[in-house]
This record gives structure tokens, C-alpha cells and sequence, in this order.
């Protein structure tokens, strides 16, 4: 706090990342990164672009890399807004296209950052209580409102909606727009995408930073009508013209390129996924069912808190959230098999020796 700050900022209430510790022996299964490397393809084409060239600006417009996600996602590019992460294009929709005079509906457990950028736009929201399974409720959307959020599967409980009840959501919600945030739809959801051409006040986000491995590069981007893609424009060009430098550029659209790549690492996550159920199942813990590349879980008898706590002192870092509703839960990313094994001996240790 300095008297130099406006009261604007002085009221801020910052998003806090899930933690990126500088350990050196660390099992690190905490902010939902992909434990597989980027695709060769991607890596290469930024090798290429390291010459002379990143003297000039990168395209504004990011031209090559939304004609190739308008084609993976059989769209027109005008239908593309992309992004520095799929958090820069979140916070353009929220200052762009949710009516900041009614409140803007989300989940009470959902991506926490969601309220921040209500926070900094100044919009205000109700939190919708997920269901006894933790499970969205359609019907629970209406009344008056600035719009809805949410992500699809739903973060951090993995949980996924399918797509008919999205249309079932859109059918009586025409009126404002509707956001679906897929970052994690790539691990065996269904994306809305297909629907962006029946409804004009649907709009969806995804992100390379998850199935594609590229958390690093910031990239995220916007699928919907192009008349929410220009609202989105107007906003990223009063804010900052050149968001998605040239390497990143360069290997978003490559990534795009490497299908095999994305399908192999993909089936691998999926597959670890189902081990790491079964073995917390088998060492007592509540799983919910997750179509991303984490699992929530509780165990039936043990603290949550105590249990990261136990398990950091082996180096290995899972995510707990301090929410009522939620705290006696976990977060854990779906890592390679043998971190799967790291968690599960220092599951055994910790259950085993602080019973
Ligand atoms: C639900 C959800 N949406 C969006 C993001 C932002 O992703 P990025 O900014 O890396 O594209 C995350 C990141 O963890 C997330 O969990």
C-alpha cells in the first residue's frame, strides 16, 4: 500500500496463481500443465522465427494462426479472436460484453478468476450454488442478468455439462451473452464450437496451455458470431494492438498443424487419468468424475490441508483451495506415470504414518 496508489487499486483483489515453486526435486501436479512437452512441430517453427525479423512488430491481427484455428474448428477466421492466454481474452469479454448494470451469473465453485475480473471491471455477479454432486444446474440460470460463465468441464471440479444442456441453457437465454470456457475440453469433452453458428450470443474460449502444452507462450483465443469477435477487437486495440508476439505466433499455428502429436498426448493424459482414479479410490478418496486433466477428490477421512501439507514435504504439490464448500478437497494434475507413482508412495507415507 503506498499513498501514491489510486483508491482504485487500493480496493483491488488480485487473483492468486496456483503456486510455480522453484524446488529443485518437485513432483508438480498443481496448476493443470501438461506433463508432455510441446509439439516438435511448434518447437521448430519458433526455432525458425529466432532471426532477424523480431525487429519488426508481430501481425496485429494474428491472421495465420486464426485461419488455422478457424479451420481445425471449421469456422470462418472472422469468427476468431486470439488472446495472450485465454485469461487476456476472458478479461476482454468481461470489460466488453457483459452488462455491467445487471449481474453476471457463474458457479459458486468455478475458475477463481472469474470475480477478479468482475472486481476490475466493476461488474457485479452472483455465485449459482453447484448442485449436492457438484454438478451445474441449467435451470438455475435466469432471471435478470449481465450474462453467464462457465467453464466446460467445469475447474476445478472437472465435471463436465453436455452439450444438450448448453443448448437447453442458450434456448432460454437469448438475451445475453453466454460464455463456455473449454479449457480443459480437449480430455474427452464435446466442444460448444459446433453451436456458435445457431446462436449468436454464444461465445466460446479454449486455450494451448493445456492440450497443447504451451502454457508458457500465452496463447488462448475466442470462437463465436463476428460481432462478438469485433466487440472483442475494439477492446484488444484500446489496450494493447500486438498481444501474441512472433514465436508465439509461429507455434500456435504450427501446433495447430501436428494432429498425431496432439491425439498421442491427449490418449496419454486420458489414460493416466483413469489410473490416478482408481489408485486414490483404492487409497480411500471420493473422486469426482473428471473429463479434464485433473481430478477433485476428497479423502473420506483425512484433512485436505494437512494432506498437501504432507504431501509437499516429499516435493510433491497438488492445489488446495480454502472455499467452505470445497475445503476439504483436492486438485490434482494428471502427470506422467511415474509422477503418478511419486503421489501415490507419498500418499501411502502420509496416511500411513500421521493416521
Ligand atoms: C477454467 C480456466 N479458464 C482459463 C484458464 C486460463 O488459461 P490460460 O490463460 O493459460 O489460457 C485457466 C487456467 O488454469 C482455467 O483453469
Amino acid at each position: 500500500m503506498s499513498r501514491f496508489w489510486s483508491p482504485f487499486v487500493k480496493d483491488l483483489v488480485p487473483y492468486v496463481p496456483g503456486e510455480q515453486p522453484k524446488l529443485q526435486k518437485l513432483t508438480k501436479l498443481n496448476t493443470n500443465e501438461n506433463p508432455y512437452g510441446p509439439s516438435p512441430q511448434a518447437l521448430a517453427a519458433m526455432q525458425q522465427g529466432l532471426n532477424d525479423d523480431l525487429r519488426r512488430y508481430p501481425d496485429p491481427n494474428s491472421d495465420q494462426l486464426k485461419t488455422a484455428i478457424a479451420d481445425y474448428h471449421g469456422v470462418d477466421s472472422a469468427q476468431v479472436f486470439v488472446g495472450n492466454g485465454s485469461d487476456e481474452v476472458l478479461a476482454h469479454i468481461f470489460h466488453g460484453l457483459f452488462q455491467h448494470g445487471k449481474p453476471l451469473l457463474f458457479p459458486d465453485i468455478t475458475y477463481s478468476f472469474y470475480p477478479v475480473y468482475c472486481g476490475l471491471y466493476g461488474i457485479p455477479f452472483e455465485a449459482i450454488p453447484l448442485d449436492a454432486s457438484f454438478q451445474i444446474r441449467v435451470s438455475d440460470y435466469t432471471g435478470m442478468k449481465g450474462g453467464i460463465i462457465f467453464p466446460n468441464p467445469n475447474a476445478p471440479t472437472g465435471c463436465f455439462l453436455p452439450l444438450a444442456e448448453i443448448e437447453r441453457l442458450l434456448a432460454v437465454n437469448t438475451e445475453t451473452v453466454v460464455v463456455i470456457d473449454e479449457a480443459y475440453v480437449d480430455f474427452g469433452g464435446e466442444s460448444a464450437i459446433s453451436l456458435v453458428n445457431h446462436y449468436p450470443n454464444l461465445l466460446v474460449t479454449q486455450t494451448l496451455s493445456k492440450s497443447r502444452s504451451l502454457a508458457g507462450l500465452r496463447v488462448g483465443f475466442a470462437v463465436g458470431h463476428p460481432d462478438l469477435i469485433e466487440a472483442l477487437d475494439r477492446i484488444k486495440n484500446s489496450f494493447n494492438s500486438y498481444p501474441l508476439d512472433r514465436l508465439a505466433q509461429l507455434g500456435a499455428t504450427a501446433s495447430f498443424a501436428d494432429q498425431a502429436y496432439f491425439e498421442q498426448c491427449q490418449q496419454a493424459v486420458i489414460t493416466e487419468r483413469e489410473n490416478l482414479v482408481q489408485h486414490l479410490a483404492a487409497l480411500d478418496f471420493e473422486v469426482l468424475p473428471s473429463l479434464a486433466n485433473f481430478v477433485f477428490c476428497r479423502h473420506r477421512s483425512r484433512d485436505a490441508a494437512e494432506l498437501a501439507a504432507g504431501l509437499r514435504e516429499d516435493g510433491v504439490i497438488v492445489r488446495h483451495f480454502k472455499q467452505t464448500r470445497v475445503a476439504q478437497y483436492l486438485r490434482i494434475t494428471v502427470g506422467r506415470p511415474e509422477e503418478s507413482a511419486v503421489l501415490f508412495e507419498s500418499l501411502q507415507r502420509v496416511l500411513g504414518t500421521t493416521r
